[in-house]
């Protein structure tokens, strides 16, 4: 069963090993990130203590397997917005991510804006955030090139 729990200061080598994934590198990380466990415990200190960032450990039957991180923002007229991403560790291609997604999107109540920008070699996660309904709304063609991706909340 999937399900959620809040980060914690212990989870920084989790997401150090997640983060130093290949698969992880190549669709979801800056060329430029440097990961290291301090980065990490730094990471998740800061988000511990902004009310405006919501950081997840994504678990399977309690084990934990992933993360989902939002930091939310206040667009003017447009509303607030969270700029989500997320990744799983080792446990992919069994829909576990759009599991938690919709566990994380279901918990929000107040009118908000999803968005996530995707690398468009990354047709898993496309795939998986249309699956969701989130729709394309602009591509950038710098380097790699992205696509940027957004949903309506509550649904
Ligand atoms: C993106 C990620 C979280 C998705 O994990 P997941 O829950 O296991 O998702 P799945 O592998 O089940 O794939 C999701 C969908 O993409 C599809 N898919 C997977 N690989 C694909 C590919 N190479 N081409 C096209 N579609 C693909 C699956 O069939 C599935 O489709 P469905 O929802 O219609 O059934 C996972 O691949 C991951 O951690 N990747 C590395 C980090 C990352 O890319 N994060 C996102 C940054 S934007």
């Amino acid at each position: 069963m999937i399900s959620l729990r809040d980060i914690t200061e212990a989870d920084a080598g989790l997401l150090y090993m997640w983060k130093d994934d290949a698969i992880y590198k190549e669709m979801a990380s800056h060329p430029e990130y440097i990961n290291t466990v301090e980065k990490q415990q730094e990471d998740i200190e800061c988000a511990i203590t902004d009310p405006d960032q919501d950081y997840k450990l994504i678990l399977l039957d309690n084990e934990p397997i992933g993360y989902i991180r939002v930091g939310w923002y206040d667009y003017g007229d447009v509303g607030r917005v969270g700029w989500i991403s997320y990744a799983l560790g080792t446990h992919r291609g069994c829909g576990h991510c759009r599991k938690a997604l919709n566990i994380y999107f279901d918990q929000i109540t107040t009118p908000v804006q999803i968005n996530a920008t995707v690398y468009t070699i990354n047709l898993a996660s496309q795939q998986l955030l249309e699956g969701l309904g989130f729709k394309r709304i602009h591509t950038y063609m710098k380097i790699t090139g992205a696509h940027t991706y957004s949903l309506s909340l509550p649904r």
